[in-house]
């Protein structure tokens, strides 16, 4: 089969199974309106990030400031132990901050296992602009970030550090992703709950402007507890966040592990480019981890979220309780569930 007949079937069976899927849904939930400019973001706390991203957007700014300054609120947030200044630290005591930033173009840069610097999607995005890299690890994004002017600050919030001796009490190694968001939204997680749900999140946000041009950012703290120089999927381009102008968006969150395996987020979009709807392909990338990981993935999170050029969402989770936000000229404060696998 030609490579445009195989597009085109794979179209034609995009269609039919949306009609019959989540993808009505997900399409009736973003509005029928205008899909372009929009900006999408993982859980609750996505509402006040797409706010901020809206601001630029909606002025007609630069769609790849906006994913910045929307990765900044959660970052800054003091009640949001999975990202930024406020997150939970590893199992030593250390808060090491993940981001991603990247444009349509194929424009990215990255921090992994970064101390000391309180908004690291900045820093990422200094790496795509400043240097001939894509990702800095450790010490050496450190080094970079302070060169670059960023202040170096001591961040472990009193209610992170509480929570961790909490968990030094017992220190089980159980890292695992949110499960059943219900609760979670920007409130801070009760302590002495580590290990378990509600431990972790992470903000992807993509974002299209009024021209069909696309960025995302992807920010995290990672899993609470873990083992010291643990990276998640976040930082990792085509695994936490890959965007592409000629097809779409898509971000990650929930076990980076199991989204670094299938390069999840890379695989969404190469979905979406072979004629699957966002929603289509959040879906297959979702039950592809399902069935290949079936002993772990009962007791795992990995939800996708993804934004085409024109504006269309998709979103789907292994469990319930993924929530995404949605904004755009119709509503600023959109927040819907996913659909799930189980
Ligand atoms: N999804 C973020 C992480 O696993 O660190």
């Amino acid at each position: 089969m030609t490579d445009r007949r195989r597009f085109l079937a794979a179209s034609v069976a995009a269609l039919a199974s949306g009609a019959m899927s989540g993808n009505a849904s997900a399409a009736s939930a973003a509005g029928l309106g205008k899909k372009r400019p929009r900006i999408v973001s993982t859980w609750d706390f996505g509402v006040a990030a797409n706010q901020a991203a809206w601001q630029i957007l909606a002025k007609g700014g630069s769609v790849l400031d906006a994913v910045e300054a929307g990765a900044r609120v959660p970052e800054a947030d003091p009640k949001n132990h999975s990202v930024g200044r406020a997150g939970y630290p590893d199992r030593d005591g250390r808060l090491t901050l993940d981001a991603s930033i990247m444009d349509g173009n194929g424009d990215c840069g990255a921090v992994a296992a970064l101390e000391h610097i309180a908004h690291p999607i900045s820093v990422a995005r200094r790496v795509m602009e400043k240097t001939p890299h894509v990702l800095l690890v450790g010490d050496g994004a450190l080094q970079f970030a302070v060169e670059q002017g960023f202040p170096k600050e001591e961040l472990l919030a009193p209610e992170s550090e509480q929570a961790w001796h909490e968990w030094l009490k017992k220190s089980e190694y159980k890292p695992s992703a949110n499960s059943e968001n219900k609760t979670y939204g920007t409130q801070a997680q009760p302590a002495g709950k580590p290990g378990g749900a509600n431990n972790h999140d992470t903000l992807g946000l993509l974002a299209v402007d009024a021209q069909g041009r696309l960025a995302g950012a992807c920010t995290t703290s990672g899993m609470a507890w873990k083992l010291h120089g643990r990276v998640g999927d976040s930082p990792i381009i085509g695994a936490g966040l890959y965007v592409d102008n000629e097809v779409g968006a898509a971000t990650s969150t929930g076990v980076g592990e199991e989204v670094i395996r299938t390069a999840g987020s890379f695989l969404v979009v190469e979905l979406m480019r072979q004629g699957h709807s966002p929603q289509e392909a959040c879906r297959y990338a979702v039950q592809r981890i399902v069935r290949k990981r079936m002993k772990t993935a009962k007791d795992l999170q990995v939800g996708f979220l993804a934004l085409s050029r024109s504006g269309e969402i998709g979103a789907y989770a292994i469990q319930k309780g993924f929530s995404y936000a949605v904004c755009d000229a119709r509503k600023q404060d959109a927040l819907y569930q996913s659909a799930s696998s189980l």
